[in-house]
C-alpha cells in the first residue's frame, strides 16, 4: 500500500476455466467506480514481479508503476503443519481517476 491509496488485494478469478470473460475487468472497474464516489482520485494495486499476464491487464486498464517497489510478506501452514514464510517482489501500480 502506498499511503493513503485504496487498494485492490487479492483479485483472483476461479474457476480457471472462468478466465478471460471479462470478470477481472469488471471487479476492478466496480472498485474503481466506488472509489471514485466514496474516497477520493486514485486507486491502486500491487503485481509481483513475473505476473506478467496481470500486468498486462493493470496497464491496458490504466495502471502505472508508483514507487517504492515493496515485498510482500506472507505465510501459510502445509497439511504437515509446517509454516513457510515468503516475500514476493512486487511492483506497486496507481491509476489516476479522473
Ligand atoms: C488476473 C486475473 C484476475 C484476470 O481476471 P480475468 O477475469 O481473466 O480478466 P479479464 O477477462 O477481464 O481480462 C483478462 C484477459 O481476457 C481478455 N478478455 C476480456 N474479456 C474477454 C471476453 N469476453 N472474451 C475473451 N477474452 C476476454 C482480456 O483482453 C485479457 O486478455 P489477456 O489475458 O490476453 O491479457 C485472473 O487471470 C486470475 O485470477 N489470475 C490468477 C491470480 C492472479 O494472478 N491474480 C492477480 C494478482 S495481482
Amino acid at each position: 500500500m502506498v499511503g493513503d491509496c485504496p487498494e485492490v488485494n487479492g483479485l483472483f478469478v476461479w474457476p480457471e476455466s472462468l478466465r478471460r470473460h471479462g470478470i477481472g475487468t469488471a471487479l476492478i472497474t466496480t472498485a474503481e467506480d466506488l472509489v471514485r464516489d466514496r474516497s477520493g482520485p486514485r486507486i491502486g494495486l500491487g503485481v509481483k514481479d513475473g505476473n506478467t499476464r496481470a500486468a498486462a491487464l493493470y496497464v491496458r486498464l490504466g495502471y502505472r508503476p508508483a514507487v517504492p517497489r515493496y515485498l510482500d510478506r506472507w505465510s501459510y501452514v502445509d497439511q504437515d503443519g509446517r509454516m513457510h514464510d515468503n516475500a514476493d517482489p512486487c511492483a506497486f501500480l496507481v491509476k489516476e481517476l479522473g
